[in-house]
């Protein structure tokens, strides 16, 4: 497994590949790379002859009261252990690198509407810090296919968007999210909780398998389920910021004839904040 640090060190490895034919798959990441993490590059392993991963902490995705200073940068734990999962190539740019002109006004990629909304409303700019870096990485990568994961269900869908309506010739695969037996996702920033509060965040997940349960079970008053689970988390300690039942390709507000939903959330926990989401088919 190689290590580059400058998109002219990738490109050159990647023209080696190229040549010989071979197929490439590109998973994007911040790093502090867990189980959650190992299951994509796996995933990408399965679909292709060589595998990328990056891992760069976007500033550009962070706002201003955001974690990004103290957010966890363990570049030799994650080469080790993409070392035991078939990973060939990472790439470990500076923000530098990523953004040789400076960040401020650069060319910005923004998915008006889907990207404005619950994530997007609560984190102004995320998303198109998102979709921006992602657009450079596929740009400087030219994968045939990318692999993120479905914990982070909107930003799924704004990639996906934001690949058909660039026309890039991506193929975007969502892989199911990690959790630990308790059900609480995987994430990098559970490791900013104290003991109590990693013994109550599950019940972020619990909170949408109850109102999973009352969908199956006919309710359909949408705004009634989400203020329940909202107070629901407020009892457990929780500062919700949404809990939000939508419906699962564009995120809009579901038909009261609906029978596929998407539920998601973002909570508080101390100065955690976590996010999850639930899908679910009759
Ligand atoms: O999901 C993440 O880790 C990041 O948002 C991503 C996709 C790597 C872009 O920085």
């Amino acid at each position: 497994m190689l290590t580059v640090h400058t998109v002219e060190a990738l490109r050159a490895q990647l023209a080696r590949w190229r040549e010989a034919g071979e197929t490439l798959a590109l998973v994007p990441t911040m790093g502090n790379l867990h189980e959650g993490h190992l299951s994509l590059v796996r995933r990408a392993r399965s679909e292709a002859q060589r595998v990328v991963v990056s891992i760069f902490v976007n500033p550009l995705q962070f706002g201003p009261s955001e974690d990004f200073d103290r957010y966890p940068r363990t570049l030799d734990e994650d080469q080790q252990r993409l070392r035991g999962v078939g990973c060939d190539l990472v790439f470990a740019p500076t923000v530098s690198e990523m953004y040789p002109g400076g960040r401020s006004g650069i060319t910005r990629v923004s998915v008006p509407g889907l990207g404005e909304q619950l994530e997007g409303e609560f984190r102004p700019g995320f998303f198109d810090g998102v979709a921006t870096v992602v657009n450079i990485l596929f740009n400087c990568v030219q994968p045939q296919l990318a692999v993120f994961g479905e914990k982070d269900y909107q930003q799924l869908l704004v990639i996906r968007r934001m690949v058909a309506e660039l026309q890039l010739p991506i193929r975007v695969i969502g892989e199911p999210t990690a959790r630990e037996p308790d059900g609480l996702a995987l994430s990098s920033r559970n490791q900013y909780l104290s003991a109590e509060e990693r013994r109550l965040a599950p019940t972020l997940h619990r909170a949408l398998q109850a109102v999973a349960e009352r969908l199956r079970s006919g309710a359909r008053d949408y705004a009634g389920l989400q203020q329940e689970a909202q107070r629901y988390l407020e009892a457990q300690g929780f500062k919700p910021q949404y809990v939000a039942i939508r419906e699962p390709q564009r995120l809009e507000p579901p038909s009261p004839t609906a029978r596929d939903w998407v539920i998601l959330v973002a909570a508080h926990l101390g100065r955690t904040r976590l996010i999850d989401n639930l899908v679910l088919s009759l």
